[in-house]
């Protein structure tokens, strides 16, 4: 595993693009191949066999167009599937995500603190343990924010419909004197000025890209992989839906443009 390589992310949807976009400014010379399983989303709320199938094949896929490590960017997929992948890939270093309930513990004076993650994220049992380890003594509050992910696959970031369904999640939360929010969906640092607006100016939100993007660049080095010399395309996205949508939202998101590619999904298996 020694030499020229790219890095594979992946996600339900456009939510993966918060990690990439914080890859980028960590690594910015190494060529990044991003899928977002758009023909699947959302993941939350599916069961996680269905979702640790998906990821599988979505790893495989992106092997084969030469990663060398695949950052799990979908709190969902790690929950369902980063054991199963680590077992069934076993030389490839992978990257997953966890809701950060640790930093929020170690943070919060008023010891209450909000996460909002997905239905399969909080029965996961990656969240348990979290909760289990770093969260003895505070009072952890959760909601699922229904409807959040596909507003935010439309890039209705600032809409309405949106505020509301935020407010419902975190007016209960703001009541029961929340100093803290984890992200715990990698969609959701999309609406963090939404968030900020609701919650004010003395709730922490905690977005884990950034540590994440760390952790990736670490691993890189330490398994001895580089960038090529010359990258053709820096990032190169695929979606398992219709292009356009994906393509209208790179400037917004990932904050460049970008040409999407288009891949199906035939008995389980993805085909370009
Ligand atoms: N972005 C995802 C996560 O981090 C998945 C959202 C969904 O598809 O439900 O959990």
């Amino acid at each position: 595993m020694i030499g020229q390589a790219s890095i594979g992310v992946f996600d339900s949807g456009v939510g993966g693009l918060s990690v990439l976009r914080a890859i980028r400014a960590q690594l910015p010379d190494v060529p990044v191949t991003y899928l977002g399983d758009q023909g699947h989303v959302p993941y939350g709320p599916r069961p996680l066999e269905e979702v640790r199938d998906f990821s599988e094949e979505i790893t495989r896929f992106l092997l084969s167009r030469g990663a060398k490590l695949i950052v799990v960017a979908c709190n969902t997929a790690s929950a369902a599937a980063l054991e199963h992948l680590r077992r069934t890939f076993p030389d490839v270093p992978f990257v997953g995500m966890e809701p950060a309930v640790k930093p929020a513990a170690e943070q919060t004076k008023s010891g209450v603190v909000g996460v909002l993650a997905t239905p399969a994220t909080f029965q996961g049992v990656l969240y348990a343990s979290v909760v289990e380890r770093f969260a003895q003594g505070v009072t952890v509050l959760q909601d699922t924010c229904p409807g959040l992910v596909g507003q935010i696959e439309k890039g209705a970031l600032e809409a309405p419909e949106t505020e509301s369904i935020l407010r419902a999640a975190l007016m209960p939360m703001l009541e029961k004197h929340i100093d803290t929010v984890v992200l715990g969906c990698t969609h959701y640092p999309f609406v963090i000025p939404l968030i900020e607006r609701i919650a004010g100016e003395n709730v922490r939100v905690i977005d884990p890209a950034p540590a994440v993007a760390r952790q990736t660049g670490r691993l890189f080095v330490s398994r001895g992989l580089r960038p090529p010399a010359r990258a053709n395309e820096s990032v190169t996205v695929y979606t398992t839906a219709a292009a356009d949508s994906m393509k209208n939202l790179l400037p917004l998101l990932l904050g460049e443009p970008g040409a999407v590619r288009e891949l199906r999904w035939v008995q389980g298996r993805l085909t370009e």
